[in-house]
């Protein structure tokens, strides 16, 4: 509970009391083809397929963080008093009497009063149609008859993001607009469909836009200059203001939807309408498709449809724990960011405008987050990403999902988590025939799965320093360390790690798929990356985070800045490389030197000054973005680090002070939505020390999930079957959870009678005791109840 909200009981809506939050906080309405970022107040914007070339509704970044407009406004207005005001409570921001807001899984809806009128709006997506449905109920509270009337507005923003921002007052030229059947139907004459948002590829955007209501309009407006009025805002526009649209319309301008609505009201009654916004392929797709949604019974059928889908979702894994907070986590809104997450990338959030870029390594890493609970999806995605690759093994960084073009930068991390994807896909399902499926090379040519990924180590290993370290290039996982290896000299220690530990799990994997030779031999090519990397990387107290063309090591304690890194450290664990006590020391190093009281830091101190020989992250300023921050992604390899340690006590606390919740509880530090992770925390070289920046879409999301499950709660895929091993807090006495693998449904109760963070003592599968702690699969489509004692 904070001061502007909290979770419902049962978790799955954050409700929210007041309207004023320290930002705005949004929900993604979405069902994989139509996005809505919408917020607690219906602010924010709507985009299909990609939110670079398909916009739908306009975003003015940086002021939609601050002012959260446009939006999905409705007003009223008393036709006796002139008063105006909006249900949503802004734009004009009148005291309301009641107000209150709920995000749910999939749709957001919001009530409030004013001057004894009660409005409802509860907006969604529905599963498969490509529109958004407001539900709007006015209901009149008063002892008095009113004459009301409403005007339902959005501002609309065709095609090209980038185009229609930087070039506003030229993009306008090609917009065509009429109204027809009460629809309001627009579109673009021009679609400037190139990434760099420059040229003209001699194109009509080939969508059209709707807005319309399931009753007949009492007026509308198209035109923004019409309906604002001039020298006026969203606050005050001359339309609401005077009480009657103008049914503007006209081509070659801004423009704007509105539609009005008349309605009388006795005391007690209320009236209901839809407002539908959507896009089509063409005018007659678009009028078909608003009459699928022409009926209230048909929009409440489709919201239960979303609210079904979410529910069969969300109950695919599922855990009783003593902690509600990880148990809302886990079990709802960190599962939820992550089927958000894996579906929009980062392509878009409300922070960072449209991109429309689908990042090569963050989906791979995006789609682990989704995997257990979808393993159709994530192989399908798998496939789709996979056609990024080049027949060396090499990969694009990124490309648009409509053009499929995309740039190859040379990251040096980019092949290996192809490598990663296909071994938790095949952990997870058992499916090594998945190997022998065929799948094309981005610029011509097929081959299997498997020649796919022996390619990708294969490139990633002839990229190496003469003393058998990784190179970095043009940067690794961390995209800031952009200039230490640009003369292709440069070492990257979390790169030597990701290889060593791709390495050794595609062994086994190939080993298991009868390629024995190739299997050893990536078994002892990893043996001697480790090997050059405990040599040469290690610091004396902690691993160096890599070297620099000029040969200087960076993350180093000969470093006054940048003298510690996280990812150095905990990928040593993960990977098996750091040994000897090193694994323990280096945690250890962590602890002391990047923990602080909102988790540990990326690395510490940030950097004061900007370094042409080490990048951009020297650039950002001090304890922002990835210089010296609480960036979250990472430190769910933190989390992930200690449990292989065996430290559940330090696990849980890391988990615990970056929980969204957590931070929720000072919200005006923070700032951010207290139900989904930020990308980072300012950092404590940052007087903004503890704010939380860009929500939604990071790694963070799938990262944090898996480490909960596999790590935590301790139900862990591995090629032969469901590993039990849990690393817990010590406190917990017991706790379930439930989850589904490989056909068959587990339900496992877990016992820790001797307070301990990590130990297996006894298992029993439906009643008899097993030897060790992996579980044959069943594969047959039963439930099977496994009972876990912990203990020395
Ligand atoms: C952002 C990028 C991701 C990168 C990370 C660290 O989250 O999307 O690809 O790994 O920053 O630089």
């Amino acid at each position: 509970m904070n001061k502007y909200g909290d979770f419902s009981p049962d978790g799955k809506e954050y409700i929210i009391h007041r309207p004023d939050t320290p930002r705005p906080w949004i929900n993604y309405l979405s069902n994989e083809k139509y996005c809505a970022l919408c917020s607690h107040t219906g602010g924010g914007y709507s985009f299909y397929e990609t939110s670079g070339f398909n916009r739908i509704t306009r975003e003015y970044p940086p002021f939609v963080l601050y002012r959260d407009r446009p939006g999905r406004f409705v007003y009223l207005r008393d036709m006796e008093t002139g008063d105006f005001w909006n249900v949503n409570w802004q734009p004009v921001c009148k005291p309301n009497t009641k107000w209150e807001s709920r995000h749910g899984l999939g749709y957001t809806t919001l009530c409030s009063e004013y001057d004894s009128i009660e409005g409802r709006i509860t907006y969604f997506v529905p599963r498969s149609d490509h529109l958004e449905i407001w539900m709007v109920t006015i209901k009149n509270n008063g002892e008095t008859p009113r004459r009301l009337r409403s005007f339902s507005c959005i501002e609309w923003s065709l095609g090209n993001y980038a185009f229609n921002l930087i070039e506003a007052a030229f993009a306008q030229l090609f917009n065509e607009v009429s109204f027809e059947n009460n629809v309001l139907l627009v579109t673009s004459r021009f679609w400037n469909v190139s990434a760099t948002g420059t040229g003209n590829p001699n194109l009509r955007w080939d969508k059209y836009a709707f807005f319309t209501s399931d009753i007949p309009a009492d007026g509308f407006d198209a035109l923004f200059e019409e309906f604002l009025g001039t020298y006026r805002g969203w606050e005050r526009p001359i339309v609401v203001e005077n009480g009657q649209c103008r049914n503007s319309c006209g081509n070659g301008r801004d423009i704007v939807g509105v539609l009005q609505h008349n309605f009388d009201l006795q005391p007690g009654e209320e009236k209901r309408f839809l407002v539908l916004l959507g896009v089509a392929n063409n005018k007659e797709e678009a009028h078909s498709l608003r009459h699928r949604y022409d009926t209230w019974d048909a929009a409440e059928y489709a919201l239960r449809e979303v609210k079904k889908y979410w529910e069969d979702y969300i109950s695919r894994t599922w855990c009783d724990v003593p902690d509600r907070d990880f148990a809302i986590s886990f079990n709802i809104w960190n599962k939820y960011q992550a089927w958000v997450t894996s579906r929009w990338s980062r392509m878009d959030s409300y922070y960072i405008g449209g991109a429309s870029i689908i990042g090569w390594r963050d989906s791979w890493q995006d789609m682990l987050g989704v995997l257990p609970n979808d393993v159709e999806w994530a192989k399908k995605r798998s496939l789709y990403i996979i056609e990024h690759q080049f027949p060396d093994g090499s990969t694009l960084h990124n490309w648009d999902p409509l053009t499929n073009i995309g740039v190859k930068t040379g990251h040096s991390d980019d092949p290996l988590w192809l490598v990663m994807g296909i071994i938790e896909y095949i952990k997870e399902t058992g499916d090594l025939a998945f190997l022998d499926e065929l799948a094309p090379y981005y610029d011509g040519g097929t081959e299997t799965i498997r020649q796919h990924l022996i390619h990708a180590l294969d490139y990633s290993l002839s990229r190496m320093s003469p003393r058998r370290i990784p190179l970095i290039e043009a940067a690794d996982w961390n995209d800031g360390l952009d200039h230490v290896g640009r003369q292709g000299r440069g070492e990257s220690t979390m790169v030597a790690e990701h290889l060593v530990w791709m390495l050794n799990e595609a062994s086994a994997i190939l080993s298991a798929a009868g390629m024995q030779e190739k299997a050893e031999k990536y078994a002892q090519l990893a043996a001697e990356i480790a090997q050059a990397t405990n040599e040469h990387m290690w610091d004396g107290e902690w691993y160096i985070r890599g070297t620099r063309d000029d040969g200087q090591p960076f993350g180093s304690s000969k470093n006054p800045e940048g003298k510690i890194f996280l990812n150095a450290q905990t990928w040593a664990v993960i990977s098996g490389v750091a040994r000897d006590g090193r694994d323990i020391t280096c945690m250890n190093a962590v602890q002391k030197h990047l923990d602080t009281e909102y988790g540990p830091a990326l690395f510490l101190p940030a950097y004061s000054e900007p370094n042409p020989k080490i990048g951009i992250i020297t650039r950002f300023a001090p304890g922002t973005k990835e210089n010296g921050t609480i960036f979250n992604h990472p430190v769910a390899w933190a989390v992930m680090a200690e449990c292989i340690l065996g430290r559940g006590d330090r696990a849980y606390d890391i988990w615990k002070r970056t929980s969204f919740i957590t931070r929720g509880l000072q919200p005006d530090l923070y700032k951010a939505e207290p139900y989904v992770y930020a990308e980072y925390v300012h950092g404590p070289d940052s007087v903004n020390f503890g704010l939380g920046e860009f929500t939604w879409v990071t790694g963070t999301a799938a990262w944090m999930w898996k480490v909960c499950l596999e790590r935590i709660l301790g139900v862990r895929p591995e090629l032969e079957g469901l590993r039990i091993d849990p690393c817990i807090p010590s406190w917990w006495d017991k706790y379930a959870v439930r989850r589904t693998f490989r056909n068959a449904t587990y339900e496992i109760e877990v016992e820790n009678p001797e307070h301990v963070n990590r130990g297996v003592k006894q298992i029993e599968v439906d009643g008899k005791v097993i030897d060790g702690t992996l579980i044959t699969p069943h594969r047959d489509g039963a439930i099977h109840k496994v009972r876990v004692i912990l203990g020395q």
